[in-house]
């Protein structure tokens, strides 16, 4: 049989990573193998983004490239899969005449059927329609070892929030959860192949299950939290109005539950929170973060903010320096206000203008800056449990004239805050990468960067026979 390879673009957030793995999945079917290399693809799929202009701009600018690729390769399938795709539909083979496939956010599954259309030459096939349940196939079941620590599992998509500036309600449907079984039977299936921490994913894992009247997301948590060789869970995103005292108690109950929370508050002007439709006030997220902190206190607060929404004054951005002071977030995410076609907020007056949008962003950033910079130097000097993720990046591409020096390798992780950590400390022991890999090593901080820790690892070397991942190398 002719070997075919299927090249994967993936612009946009955790989500789309976690759907480029299913079409990666699904594409298997059609004997299609993953391959890194974009020239040697026989069919180009890119998974779009449509959050701001800025990921829209990046998925036309890379569609242009591929538009020569066709003339020396006929054969050479192109589609545009995600986001772009679900809000444009037929639009993208408009303007990229080059595209044989539209597929967008519920179609995954229905990808072999168009994939083999096209190949059979019957001319190009768009498909936006939204499926009533969500991802109509059955969860992986991952059998030898993957070879990652970290995985991404969708617990549920769509949004009916409807933030006046947000894309996602129109792109990615209604709030549609999965069922329970399916989950955990996925996450088991990643934990046999050697996966140690799951991210779930949801646009407002909150309010998990609660239309379909399935499990509460605490009680998700709690029997993710049985999974014998999961040691680590994660989540992302919430919404402040939805946050309950439940889970909050799940950070203080569940041993597995790591102490960080990202939660996005955006703007810290109630006047701006209205005309966005959050739904709280600054007062309400103030509150929700000292509860938090009541419950866990050594939990650290992510967020993201947006400045330069419809008619932000200058006295309303005052406000989100005020309280990105008054919360001291260890780390945040902060976006210039971008128009989406179809989202309320881009009917609004009083645009902000880009060089204005451009000062208060880095405004925000440097406020920030010394904040994280002053929480990452608070715990030098303290001992830090470390997922460990594989060799730093510096290390793994270091090397090349096969020179081998005696340094010590460079591992890289992340705390249980989130906090990624470059420690030292297996001096030339590159032959244990699997065995540390996968591993919870307490290092001790020494440094601290404002993105990043460096230490010494504290724990013993793992002994040869030490291979499940389910215990942890305390000193
Ligand atoms: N403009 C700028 N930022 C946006 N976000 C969502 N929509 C927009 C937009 N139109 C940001 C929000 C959200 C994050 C994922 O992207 O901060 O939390
Ligand atoms: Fe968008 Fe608001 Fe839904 Fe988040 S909660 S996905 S910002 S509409």
């Amino acid at each position: 049989m002719i070997e075919k390879y299927l090249y994967i673009n993936t612009i946009g957030c955790q989500m789309n990573v976690y759907d480029s793995e299913r079409i990666a999945q699904v594409l298997k079917t059609l004997q299609y193998k993953l391959t890194s290399s974009v020239e040697k693809a026989d069919l180009i799929i890119v998974n779009t983004c449509a959050i701001r202009e800025k990921a829209e701009q990046k998925v036309f600018s890379f569609l242009g490239r591929l538009s020569g690729m066709k003339k020396g390769k006929p054969g050479l399938i192109i589609g545009v899969g995600g986001c772009v795709a679900q809000q444009d539909g037929e639009k993208v083979l408009a303007r990229m005449p080059f595209v044989d496939i539209v597929f967008g956010t519920h179609a995954i599954a229905r990808l072999p059927e168009m994939i083999k259309k096209v190949e059979s030459g019957k001319s190009r096939v768009v498909n936006v329609d939204m499926a009533p349940e969500i991802y109509e196939f059955q969860p992986v079941e991952e059998t030898k070892n993957s070879g990652s620590t970290s995985r991404f599992v969708t617990i549920m998509q769509g949004c009916d929030n409807y933030c006046t500036y947000c894309v996602v309600p129109y792109v990615r449907g209604r709030e549609m959860s999965r069922l329970p079984a399916d989950i955990i039977k996925e996450i088991t299936g990643l934990a046999k192949s050697g996966v140690r921490e799951i991210t779930l994913l949801g646009q407002n894992v909150n309010s998990y299950g609660k239309k379909e009247g399935l499990c509460s997301f605490p009680e998700m948590l709690e029997s993710i939290n049985e999974i014998n060789s999961i040691q680590r869970i994660r989540f992302t995103t919430s919404h402040p109005k939805d946050l309950s005292l439940d889970l909050i108690k799940s950070f203080k109950n569940l041993d597995k539950l790591c102490k960080h929370f990202h939660l996005p508050v955006q703007s810290g002007s109630d006047r701006i929170l209205k005309k966005m439709n959050r739904k709280y006030t600054s007062k309400h997220y103030f509150e929700k973060i000292s509860t938090l902190r009541d419950y866990c206190p050594e939990i650290a607060i992510s967020s993201d903010f947006i400045v330069g929404f419809p008619g932000e004054t200058e006295s309303d951005f005052m406000e989100t320096l005020e309280m990105i002071k008054t919360v001291g977030f260890d780390s945040l995410f902060a976006f210039k206000y971008s128009d989406r076609p179809n989202a309320p907020a881009s009917r609004l007056l009083n645009k902000i203008s880009d060089a204005e949008k451009k000062k208060r962003l880095k405004i925000l950033l440097e406020f920030q800056k010394t904040i994280t910079l002053e929480k990452n130097k608070s715990l030098i000097g303290s001992t830090q449990e470390v997922l460990v993720e594989g060799l730093s990046k510096k290390e793994s591409t270091a090397g090349g004239n096969g020179i081998k020096k005696r340094i010590p390798l460079q591992w890289t992780g992340r705390t249980s805050t989130n906090k990624i950590v470059n420690f030292t400390g297996y001096e030339n022991c590159g032959s244990h990468k699997e065995k540390i890999t996968g591993k919870l090593i307490r290092v001790r901080i020494d440094r601290a960067l404002s993105n990043s820790l460096q230490g010494k690892s504290m724990s013993e070397r793992p002994k040869s026979s030490d291979n499940k991942g389910e215990e942890s190398y305390a000193a």
